[in-house]
């Protein structure tokens, strides 16, 4: 099992930096942008070619990469939605709990970090949380949503990993990035979408977090952590914003969650994410409207609105 050097002459060896990361997730959205922040940044790199449930692939992996850190953006979250995983429940499972659980353990075996992107869809509102009170759910808290066979496995494996001390629990929900036109975007696919719910939501706005996840890295932090900006933003927030800064004769219709139960499969999680402890640790972090503006339609209302 061979690793591919995507960064050139830097990644065969460690930089002054003294980092070189292993990335599980070439192909993936986030795997991808993660390759692309190194390269950037001259942090040396290489892509794992081992799939996660094979033990002996990554093992080979990181005697070949020798690594000091190491990143799993890999995963299944189904195609053209979350929806396949009710009816790919084994290919789910060997992805996303045999294959994280098989990284995270192969990594503790070598005493490595294992920065692992897991999602914060495993919590839904509920009385002690409820919608519009600004009281989040906390790194603490047990997840609360099981209504779909992603988020069920997903809170399972979090749950598991608890035990690993070297790993890096990041719960990422409904990922933006400045590109509009990735269909994986969160507002890509509400704009394309015939009719949205409006409920507000914790996000995370990949521009500015991923590089955060580097530095969480540089610092050794492991354990879970609410992944996403600060506050909340509604559906509607967002494609006002984008009304305003990308297409002024865009137009949208709202359906509410009864409607939508019957233009999917499983329920979809709504919920707030407590974000101190990120904040904690990087004050610097913007809220979910600010970042929404720094990040995705400033640099895109130039380019897009003449
Ligand atoms: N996108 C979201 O809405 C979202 C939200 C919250 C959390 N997350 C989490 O973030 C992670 C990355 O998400 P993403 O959106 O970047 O996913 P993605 O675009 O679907 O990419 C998934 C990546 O995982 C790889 N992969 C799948 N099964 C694998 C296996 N068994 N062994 C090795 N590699 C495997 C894929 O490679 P192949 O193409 O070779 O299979 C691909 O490179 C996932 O764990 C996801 O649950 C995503």
């Amino acid at each position: 099992m061979g690793l591919t050097t995507e960064n050139g002459s830097t990644a065969a060896g460690k930089e002054p930096c003294g980092l070189k990361f292993l990335i599980y997730g070439r192909t993936g959205w986030i795997g991808g942008l993660l390759g692309g922040l190194c390269t950037e940044r001259g942090i040396p790199f290489v892509y794992g070619d081992g799939r996660l449930e094979y033990r002996a692939q990554l093992e080979a992996d990181i005697a070949a990469a020798s690594p000091t850190h190491v990143f799993n953006a890999a995963g299944v979250t189904g195609r053209p939605n979350v929806d396949w995983c009710e009816t790919h429940r084994v290919e789910t499972i060997r992805a996303n709990v045999v294959g994280t659980l098989t990284l995270a353990d192969v990594c503790r075996e070598r005493g490595l970090i294992l920065v692992n992107y897991a999602t914060g869809c495993i919590f839904e509102y509920d009385g002690a949380h409820p919608l519009d009170s600004g009281v989040g759910f906390k790194e603490e808290d047990t997840p609360n949503f099981v209504g779909s066979f992603y988020s069920k496995t997903k809170a399972m494996v979090e749950e598991l990993l608890k035990n690993y001390e070297n790993v890096c629990t990041l719960r990422v929900r409904m990922p933006i990035s400045s590109d509009l036109l990735n269909p994986r975007n969160f507002i890509t696919k509400i704009t394309r979408y015939e009719k949205v719910v409006n409920i507000p939501n914790s996000m995370t706005i990949l521009d500015e977090l991923l590089p955060i996840s580097i530095e969480m890295a540089k610092r050794n932090l492991t354990g879970i952590w609410n992944f996403t900006n600060p506050g909340v933003v509604s559906h509607n927030e967002i494609l006002e914003m984008y009304k305003d800064y990308i297409d002024p004769k865009f137009t949208w219709k709202n359906f509410n969650l009864e409607e939508q139960a019957k233009v999917i499969v499983a329920p979809r999680s709504n919920n707030e994410l407590d974000t101190t402890k990120l904040k904690g640790e990087f004050p610097e972090l913007l809220s979910i409207k600010e970042s929404l503006i720094k990040y995705v339609f400033e640099p895109n209302k130039t380019a897009s609105v003449a």
